[in-house]
């Protein structure tokens, strides 16, 4: 009854066997192998679009190298005020972008709406003493499990690229956003105007395996460089490239997305059919965010659940966590198992049915 989050599961056989593959005979160091040229040729390919991969083993470095390659240590970061860039990378991006600053928007669902977006801009003065806005970066799917449809990617982007800035996606579910939305990653990206994007596998199959993709010329010039001056360019890079090679063989990576998205939802039917529970968000990738009466929280705790309490910083307007309640996270992987979900929502059951006779 583990649904901390999708990064507590290892890696998914096909990712392994395609390791192990790799393991044999030497190869070319620092991503001069066969194997990541085969998928950076891939990439090309699934985004229809001559891009520029750059190979990490982290998102936070992932996202902290693309933001630093589009924004200048003068320049300004925009995210939402809950965004991983910001909240959950120990600065990371700031450190990499060597003096730039990141500046948080509000936004019901951790996304960011375009108004919200020109009120800010239009508020920031336009003077030498003040940071130009550079880039601006947001998450797909969001920190409250909500996924921007391309139209919404596009009217942002249309925004930041008026304004002087460049588009960054934090694709860390990017494959869950995909498949939810039913379009192409064309569609999702640079169709859509965004210029760089962080592009993860790790929560979605592999064992430590993203890329950044950077489909604007300018920000591809920097990163190689950036990569290895910041301690991302892994000397055995097949070994990033063959993780990725069993991620998309036979659309593994779209079936794995598939399924934890469903196991999401079906979390989701059971949690709210029990009484006094309801969803702070809609369930719109592989995250379910209930908001728990506190008795029941305590009972499926002592039972062995494990899920993290969530922020309220975004709920949506007129939507409140009572102080007899608490709103949690529940993280489905691709390896979640229906009986794995059923069992959860047997304890639930059982734990409302054991409140209301107390
Ligand atoms: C939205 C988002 N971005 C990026 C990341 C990647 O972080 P890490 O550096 O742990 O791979 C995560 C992981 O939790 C995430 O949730």
């Amino acid at each position: 009854m583990n649904f901390a989050s999708d990064n507590i599961m290892g890696a998914s056989p096909p990712v392994l066997q395609a390791l192990v593959r790799a393991n044999e005979g030497p190869l070319p160091a620092y991503g001069a192998d066969p194997l990541t040229r085969a998928i950076e040729r891939r990439f090309c390919e699934l985004f229809e679009h001559e891009v520029a991969v750059f190979l990490v083993p982290t998102g936070t470095g992932a996202n902290a190298l693309a933001l630093a390659a589009i924004v200048p240590p003068f320049g300004l970061a925009i995210s939402h005020r809950e965004a991983h860039v910001i909240d959950d990378e120990c600065g990371a991006p700031e450190f990499y972008m060597h003096g730039a600053k990141m500046a948080g928007l509000e936004g019901v669902g951790a996304k960011i709406a375009p108004s919200t977006l020109e009120s800010f801009l239009a508020g920031l003065p336009n003077h030498v003493k003040q940071m130009p806005p550079r880039g601006l970066s947001i998450s797909q799917a969001t920190e409250c499990g909500l996924v921007y449809t391309p139209a919404e990617v596009a009217a942002l982007a249309g925004i930041a690229h008026r304004s002087g800035m460049k588009l960054h996606m934090d694709g860390a579910r990017f494959a869950n956003a995909l498949v939810r939305l039913g379009c192409t990653p064309a569609e999702m990206t640079w169709k859509s105007g965004v210029d760089v994007l962080s592009f993860g596998a790790t929560k979605n199959g592999c064992l430590a395996a993203e890329a950044i993709l950077a489909f604007d010329g300018q920000a591809a010039e920097t990163l190689a460089y950036r990569r290895k001056r910041g301690g991302h360019l892994l000397s055995k890079g097949r070994l990033i490239a063959a993780q990725l090679e069993g991620y998309f063989a036979d659309d593994h990576w779209l079936a794995n997305a598939r399924h934890a998205n469903a196991m999401a939802t079906r979390l989701a039917e059971g949690l709210t059919a029990l009484p006094g529970v309801r969803l702070a968000w809609a369930v719109e990738a592989n995250e379910v965010f209930p908001i728990l009466p506190r008795a029941l929280d305590a009972k499926l705790k002592a039972a062995g659940a494990v899920y993290h309490p969530w922020s309220e910083l975004s709920l949506r307007d007129g939507e409140r966590v009572r102080s007899d309640e608490v709103l949690v996270r529940l993280v489905t992987a691709f390896c979640t198992t229906e009986a794995q979900v059923d069992g959860f929502l047997r304890a639930a059951r059982e734990a409302a049915r054991a409140e209301a006779a107390e």
